[in-house]
Order: structure tokens, then C-alpha cells, then sequence
């Protein structure tokens, strides 16, 4: 009887949750994206189908199997992982790793072993759902700061710093590249506010590995080895494989790595990236390299440009430096309907709208990617143009 009733009452509220959803005209959906002209995914380099990263992962696969099998502090550790620690600071110019089994994982973990009573996480506005989240888990306080605004950082440093009873340890917490408008932090500025207020700056640089020259961009902003930056990554956008790390810098580098081995929830609990994951990360490493990384900065000006250039878009497309370039739309309907058309014509473009966009202006967000012919990607941008006056005409 008992559970007749639960069952009903879960029926009647998974009922409702969709009927909202449809309501609001936000259901997600998970459609195949294959054969389409890839403007949405994030595999900025085209590493994830390269021949040498397959064949490092086929090759880990069969020697080491297909799982890790334990979390990396039973005996889940494999050569590999320790392998792609060293070349990850080596290609950051941080001096030390910690490899996790996903991005979302090695910021919920860092935030969480950077957590408890004495801390303060100032988050930017803009900031991902799993630094969010990391900070909400972390059980220290929190705020948010306008996005990218240092005056409205530096007034909420001050406020603690003033208050009766100051948090002793503080965290701003931001993305290098964000992941729907693609503009970047001022992470030098941001550093040296930190610094003047004794607190760590926490970098998500899931958006910016591998697609600038100098590897990461706390490396290009002269930042690689600062006492008080802690950087987080992604190894499945740019290097094309599956996996999250932290990267640590500074002479306290060490005592952070072993600081986080012992107490970030998500790496002590979490079973540890597959091998052929960590190899294949490991190759993608080694051909992250010039030609393609300039690849990628050539198309994705060619994106700004293009689509600034067409009547209809100019001054739409955001100040975005990275392979993420973003459209602002007029309504999430038309967002929807301009990518649903757009996949009609076989090219995948993100949508992004409400609840999901940190400001509540749809966009549709689109990926440069290194392997992109020119041709070709100039043809995606007219027919992108051409859908987008059709819908709000
Ligand atoms: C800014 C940012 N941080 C973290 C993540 C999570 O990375 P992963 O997909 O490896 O879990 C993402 C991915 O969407 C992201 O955009």
C-alpha cells in the first residue's frame, strides 16, 4: 500500500516536471549530432578523432584494460596518470598536477577541500555550474561579484576584510575563457586584487588549455608560477579526451597536490580516470601545438568577422578571444527555432537560453574548431546569417 502511494506521488510529480518543462518550452534534448557541420562541440583541436591520440588510447585499452578499477588513493594510481600529471605542468609551466576523472570532479574537489567555516568563495556572476556547485558543497560562505567587474570584486574583498568577523580565507573563484559569451577574465588585474587582499584566485581554465599559444592563458598572463592562483582544467574540450585536473604552482605547489590527495571528496571517492583516457590526453598534449592552435585562432576571427559583417548580426557577436564565439539572440524561441532550422540545413550549433545563460539573453553559441576548412566555414556563417534574418523576419 505504502509503496503504491509513492509510486504514485513520484508519477504525478515526474508528470508535472515535464508539463512545466514543455510549458516553458525548455526541454532538453540529446540529439545525435553526426554528420552535421560541427559548430557545437567542444573539441576545439579535432584531437578527439586524431590517429595518434586513438591509437594511444586503443594501446592503453589493451595493455592496461578498460577501467581503473579503484580510486587513485586505493590502488587505482596506474604509471599513466603520473605520466600525464608531469606533461600537463610541463605544457601549463606549473610545477604540479592532480589528474581527476572529470573537470566537474577537480572543481567540486578543489572548492570542496578549499571549504568550511573560515572560507569565503567569491564567485563571478558568470561562473559554471560546477564552480557553483563546488562552492555550494564546500560548506563556506559565498557571493557572487558582477561578471568581470573588478570595482564590484575589490568591494566584496573589502566588505570582508571590514566586517567584525572577516573570513580568513578567501577564494575568487573564475573561468579564463566562459563558456557561453567566450569572453575572458582579466586574470592579471584579478590576481594582483587578490593578492592585495590575501586571497586565492581560482582559475577553471576548461575553455582556454590548448587553444592558446603559450598552452594555458594563467600561463600567457605571466601567472604560471603565482603563490596564490590555483587552476583547474578540462582534458575533454580542447584535448579531446575525458578527464578534469588541478594544476598547482608556486613553492607551495607540493604541499597543495598533497593537501587535495587527502581531502578533495571527488578524488579520495571517485574511481580514477581510465587509462585510455589519461593516454589519450597524454598524446593530444604532445600535438597542441603552434599550427593548430593558430588553426583555431583563424577560424574563430573568421567567425567574429563573418558574422559582424552581416547587417543583421553586427554588434550581436560577443568580444569573445577563444574558440567559443556567441550570438545574441532576440528570444529564446527564436534561438531554439534558428538552431533547429540550422541543424535542418546540417550545421550543429549550440543553443543556449534561460535558465542556462548567467544573464537570461539567449544565444547561440558557436565553435571554432582548428580542422574547420575555410571554405567551408565561411558557407556555415552565410547559411548561420541567413536562418537567423529568416526567423526574425
Ligand atoms: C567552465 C567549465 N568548467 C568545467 C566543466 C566540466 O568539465 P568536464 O566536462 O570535464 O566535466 C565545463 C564543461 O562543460 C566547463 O565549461
Amino acid at each position: 500500500m505504502t509503496t503504491l502511494a509513492t509510486t504514485a506521488s513520484w508519477d504525478a510529480w515526474l508528470r508535472t516536471r515535464s508539463a512545466v518543462r514543455t510549458a516553458r518550452d525548455m526541454q532538453r534534448s540529446d540529439n545525435s549530432r553526426h554528420a552535421l557541420f560541427d559548430l557545437a562541440s567542444n573539441d576545439y583541436l579535432g584531437l578527439s578523432s586524431h590517429p595518434r591520440v586513438r591509437q594511444a588510447a586503443i594501446s592503453a585499452l589493451n595493455c592496461l584494460g578498460t577501467g581503473a578499477t579503484a580510486s587513485r588513493v586505493a590502488s587505482g594510481t596506474w604509471q599513466i596518470h603520473r605520466e600525464l600529471e608531469a606533461e600537463l605542468s610541463r605544457y601549463t609551466g606549473r610545477s604540479q598536477a592532480l589528474v581527476f576523472s572529470s573537470g566537474y570532479c577537480a572543481n567540486l574537489g578543489l572548492l570542496g577541500a578549499l571549504g568550511g567555516p573560515g572560507s569565503l568563495m567569491l564567485l563571478d556572476a558568470h561562473a559554471h555550474a560546477s564552480l557553483i556547485d563546488g562552492a555550494r558543497l564546500s560548506g563556506a560562505g559565498t557571493a557572487r561579484f558582477e561578471h568581470n567587474n573588478l570595482d564590484d570584486a575589490r568591494a566584496k574583498l573589502h566588505a570582508n576584510a571590514q566586517s567584525p568577523a572577516p573570513k580568513p580565507r578567501v577564494v575568487v573563484v573564475v573561468e579564463s575563457v566562459y563558456s557561453v559569451l567566450g569572453d575572458a577574465a582579466p586574470l592579471q588585474q584579478l590576481a594582483e586584487l587578490c593578492a592585495q587582499y590575501n586571497a586565492l584566485l581560482l582559475i577553471d581554465e576548461a575553455h582556454s588549455l590548448a587553444t592558446v599559444l603559450a598552452g594555458s592563458a594563467v600561463n600567457a598572463a605571466g601567472l604560471a608560477q603565482a603563490e596564490n592562483v590555483l587552476v583547474t582544467a578540462t582534458l575533454s574540450k580542447a584535448l579531446g579526451a575525458q578527464g578534469g585536473a588541478v594544476l598547482f604552482g608556486g613553492s607551495r605547489a607540493e604541499l597543495w597536490r598533497e593537501h587535495l590527495l587527502n581531502t578533495a571528496r571527488t578524488f579520495i571517492f571517485d574511481t580514477a580516470l581510465a587509462p585510455a583516457a589519461a593516454a589519450a590526453a597524454h598524446a593530444a598534449l604532445e600535438l597542441a601545438t603552434g599550427e593548430r592552435i593558430a588553426g583555431l585562432a583563424a577560424n574563430a576571427l573568421m567567425i567574429r568577422r563573418v558574422l559582424n559583417a552581416e547587417e543583421n548580426l553586427a554588434g550581436r557577436v560577443e568580444q569573445a578571444p577563444g574558440a567559443v564565439q556567441s550570438v545574441r539572440m532576440k528570444s529564446p524561441q527564436q534561438a531554439l527555432l534558428a538552431a533547429a532550422l540550422l541543424r535542418e540545413h546540417g550545421i550543429a550549433v549550440s543553443c543556449f537560453r534561460p535558465p542556462s545563460v548567467p544573464d537570461g539573453i539567449s544565444r547561440l553559441r558557436l565553435a571554432a574548431h582548428a580542422q574547420q576548412d575555410p571554405a567551408e566555414l565561411a558557407a556555415a556563417l552565410k547559411v548561420v546569417a541567413r536562418t537567423i534574418s529568416d526567423v526574425e523576419s
